[in-house]
């Protein structure tokens, strides 16, 4: 177990799914990723995020994002509650659940925080750029599921921000203003956003989402 902080490579394993045996780096190829663990199978709060989390697979797609989430529970568990899930949640769960019997990737992941609870994991996020360096870390309780909206939005930004030189501000989603990097001169963002650069503070720029 080791702690996961951005900028590692994001520790590769095998595993087996409820989609059969799967090799992370091999599952991701050239696409970025988001692995999520679930503190068990049949739990409530896991349930409505597996199937939210189905619902908003066209968005992950949309984003080249691969999905993958965890359970510490067997595969013949997983497909038994996954017949729920589609049920309860009225969508069809369509991308991999790891199943982490013997805890080998929680371990890795350090998912587990033994003075939570020493069994399950935690709800942990990690967001895999392709180069396989970690750009994201979350961890939520298990009594809180996770917001998907905003793992989305934190794709978007991360995705922006790796190939434009801005940052996005507080609250920020796709096609509002951005914050141009301070390590840009004004003068030289002048030069480099053609739709304008406000200049609030020397060191508070902002200037309109380049993609949008
Ligand atoms: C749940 O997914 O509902 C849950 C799991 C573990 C503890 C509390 C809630």
């Amino acid at each position: 177990m080791s702690t996961i902080r951005l900028g590692d490579k994001a520790p590769n394993f095998t595993a087996d799914s409820s989609m059969g045996s799967i090799n992370f780096y091999d599952y991701l190829g050239d696409s970025w990723g988001i692995l999520f663990s679930h503190p068990a199978d049949f739990t409530p709060v896991c349930t409505t995020e597996l199937g939210t989390a189905a619902k908003f697979k066209d968005e992950f797609d949309k984003r080249n994002v691969k999905m993958i989430a965890l359970s510490v529970d067997g595969a013949a568990s997983h497909a038994e509650w996954i017949k729920d899930i589609n049920e309860v949640e009225n969508t069809v769960v369509n991308f991999p659940i790891i199943a982490d019997e013997d805890k080998k990737v929680s371990d890795l992941y350090d998912m587990i925080h033994p003075n939570a609870d020493n069994n399950l994991t935690v709800r942990s996020v990690f967001i895999v750029a392709p180069d396989k360096t970690v750009k994201l870390t979350l961890t939520y309780p298990a009594s809180t599921g996770r917001n998907f909206y905003e793992l989305l939005r934190v794709i978007d930004s991360l995705q922006l921000t790796a190939n434009h030189k801005v940052a996005t501000p507080a609250n920020w989603e796709h096609g509002k203003d951005v914050v141009v990097s301070p390590a840009i001169s004004t003068d030289d963002a002048k030069g480099m956003f053609s739709r304008g650069v406000t200049e609030v503070k020397p060191y508070l720029r902002m200037t309109p989402d380049p993609t949008a």
